[in-house]
């Protein structure tokens, strides 16, 4: 992918193609584990029961669903890109009142459809890693959050264990992407999936780039083994 043109068409395609089997893959290839990490990010954010919440890279609305249940009057917009995974999510909504306290709208992360100082959290889940300009998505979470409203990124990142390293870049490179690849029907989606993990800044440079977005307070907390990390920042 040449340009940042190229990988937002690439993503957007890709997450159209694997929409309808991304809950079923994602429960399959992470024992569900991901459901823990999305409770411990929703978790970080148990101050502000009440305010406005942003769901960014939303796809089929896990997180959303996840923020809305924790606190019962939250109010989530859920953003993502592409359609289809808005579509997918919509349609398996739970029929109880979290259909109306979640407003999935379609829409480019790096260009926020919304004002400044809207929001009392922004979250993004394992959707960091695909923006084609990472620092602009970032400048853009913190114009929408208001004045000490708190940014979570939960994202995938690499364990340095000297035990558990081989054993999951050998799952992730070669196990993951044959299982996923048959279930989803789309094996390149999940060759992607490794290698945007590789290519992912380390932590360090990561929560630089928080700071130089205008975020304080940025810190990182590892979960399982250091497979996935969530990225914690103040507007
Ligand atoms: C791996 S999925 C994550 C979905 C969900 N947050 C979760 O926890 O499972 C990444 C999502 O990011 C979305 N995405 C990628 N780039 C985006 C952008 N520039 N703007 C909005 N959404 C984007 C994709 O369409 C996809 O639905």
């Amino acid at each position: 992918m040449r340009t940042p043109a190229d990988k937002k068409k690439f993503v957007r395609e890709k997450f159209s193609s694997i929409s309808k089997h991304y809950d079923l893959v994602n429960s399959l290839v992470s024992f569900r584990i991901d459901r823990y990490w999305r409770w411990v990010t929703t978790r970080e954010l148990r101050l502000f029961p009440e305010g406005p919440v942003l769901d960014l890279c939303a796809g089929t609305l896990p997180l959303s669903l996840e923020l809305t249940r924790q606190a019962p009057q939250r109010q989530v917009m859920a953003v993502d890109f592409c359609e289809d995974m808005l579509r997918a999510g919509i349609d398996d909504l739970p029929n109880d009142n979290r259909r109306q306290r979640i407003m999935p709208v379609c829409g480019d992360g790096e260009e926020i459809p919304a004002r400044d100082n809207s929001f009392w959290g922004c979250t993004v889940a394992f959707g960091v890693r695909n923006l084609s300009r990472p620092a602009k998505g970032l400048a853009e979470m913190c114009r929408v959050l208001k004045p000490g409203g708190k940014l979570l990124i939960l994202e995938f990142s690499r364990p340095t264990n000297f035990l558990v390293r081989p054993l999951y870049f050998f799952y992730l490179n070669k196990v993951l992407p044959a299982v996923a690849g048959l279930v989803s029907g789309d094996k390149e989606a999940y060759d992607y999936l490794a290698s945007s993990i590789a290519k992912f800044p380390e932590p360090e440079n990561f929560l630089n780039m928080m700071r130089q977005a205008g975020f304080a307070r940025v810190r990182r907390r590892t979960l399982t083994f250091g497979i996935a990390s969530i990225y914690v920042g103040v507007k």
